[in-house]
């Protein structure tokens, strides 16, 4: 019988096919996975010779284009030194550094850095700190619950698929996610709403922390709110002295313009969570930022009351010089100029498109476009639309992922004006020509 993984002369895609379960893939229907081989500034090379161009930046991970030599060089550099070592009793210049600078970079109130290794782990961490956060204060404490938005997204594993939108993505999972209480996010005109909603659980003095996606819920579907709401929202948490936490993993580092979404917060959370950008798409890792305040609440002569939580590969050494590397790129001028110039050409996509009979919504905020087209079938994350208009983007050598039936486009900061036009010019196509 002929062993697995001896095909030397077979396609990547055959060998694939042999050993591997992808994500968020139901593997029976899925077509044949595109094989890369390479990948450079905004494109992405395959074994069969497309050019793709990268409109989505790999999940929303890479900043500066693929392969940026600078991040290469400075993690061939720290490969040489250390590549990595345990985070409990040892430490590394480049995980200090990088706490210095991050710290340097968010809302002045915030005092330490915790590492984990991606977004959903970095979600763990502050869920947790902030239930032991009471716990420490009183093990007898009520303050047990969590309240989060109906369709938030804050990753898949249980502490995180339990605070999230009730969607098809955590449905087997139901019975085992802990107990929370949602309300609807504020989006324009229901800010009132969403206010209301909060006021009367916060009365319930049993809430430990409210968890969001600052400005935009995004696996949710791109789904632009109110900052005034949200604002009203956290400063009514402040005064019921519950907890917050920002999930940036998507919003931090300059997607909506400013490096973070919570620079653009009169009020500020209590917690930061960043992942994805961090390493400019590069590496995992994985942040949780905290208060002073919240570092003291664990910060004890009892060993029992400090944070129990780690993982093997936190504060990996690469990844964090990848991230210093990432952010001496984005803290250039010329990153800031680029991430100006592409919020300029979708906003003005949005002046001429967003009044389009096929769709329901057309909006940007900042270098993100988001476009909802309408449907008779409603909005489902396995809409048929969403696989209709995937394969034509990557019919034209454009990958896009659209969440049910809405678009959106996040690229990497050093896409041309002329390669973002490209992107737009398919999206005006889907709604000139009778395609679907
Ligand atoms: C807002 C937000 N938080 C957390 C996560 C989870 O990150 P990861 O996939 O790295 O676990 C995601 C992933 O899409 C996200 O969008």
């Amino acid at each position: 019988m002929e062993k697995k993984g001896s095909m030397e002369t077979s396609s990547l895609v055959e060998r694939d096919r042999r050993v591997i379960w992808h994500p968020f893939t139901q593997m029976k229907l899925a077509c044949d996975p595109l094989a890369v081989v390479k990948g450079e500034g905004v494109y992405l090379f395959t074994e069969c010779g497309k050019k793709i161009l990268d409109g989505i930046s790999s999940w929303w991970v890479n900043l500066h284009g693929h392969a940026h030599p600078y991040i290469i060089e400075k993690i061939w550099g720290q490969a040489k030194i250390l590549e990595q070592v345990l985070f409990a009793g040892f430490t590394h210049e480049p995980a200090i550094t990088l706490a210095e600078r991050l710290l340097a970079l968010l809302p002045a109130s915030f005092e330490k850095i915790f590492y984990t290794d991606n977004g959903s782990t970095a979600v763990e961490a502050a869920l947790k700190m902030t239930l032991q956060y009471f716990f420490n204060k009183n093990e007898q404490t009520k303050r047990i619950k969590v309240v989060c938005f109906k369709d938030g997204y804050h990753g898949d594993t249980f502490g995180a698929m339990s605070v999230a939108g009730k969607n098809d993505f955590n449905k087997p999972f139901r019975k085992h996610l802990f107990a929370v209480e949602m309300i609807d996010a504020p989006l324009r005109g229901n800010e009132e709403n969403s206010l209301k909603q909060l006021q009367a659980i916060l009365a319930k003095e049993d809430i430990a922390c409210f968890i969001f996606e600052p400005l935009v819920l995004a696996s949710g579907g791109m789904k632009i709110y109110s900052k005034e709401g949200l604002d009203a929202l956290l400063s009514e948490c402040k005064t019921h002295g519950v907890l917050t936490i920002a999930d940036e993993c998507m919003t931090g580092f300059g997607r909506l313009g400013p490096l973070f979404a919570s620079h653009e917060m009169k009020e500020k959370p209590d917690i930061i969570c960043l992942s994805k950008g961090i390493t400019g798409g590069f590496l995992p890792l994985g942040v949780t930022a905290v208060k002073e305040s919240v570092f003291q609440a664990f910060y004890s002569d009892d060993r029992s009351q400090a944070l129990l939580h780690g993982h093997s590969y936190t504060a990996n050494p690469l990844s964090c010089t990848a991230a210093l590397a990432s952010l001496d790129l984005l803290e250039k001028e010329e990153c800031t100029n680029a991430r100006i110039r592409i919020a300029k050409k979708q906003k003005a996509f949005v002046m001429k498109w967003k009044d389009h009979p096929k769709l329901n919504r057309c909006e940007s905020i900042g270098t993100i476009l988001v476009v909802e087209y309408k449907t008779a079938e409603g909005t489902s994350y396995f809409h048929p639309l969403r696989d209709r208009l995937y394969h034509h983007f990557l019919n034209h050598n454009i990958l896009l992922r659209p969440i049910g039936n809405t678009l959106y486009v996040l690229t990497p900061y050093c896409i041309t004006d002329n390669e973002l036009e490209q992107i737009h010019q398919q999206i005006i196509f889907t709604l000139e020509k009778e395609l679907f």
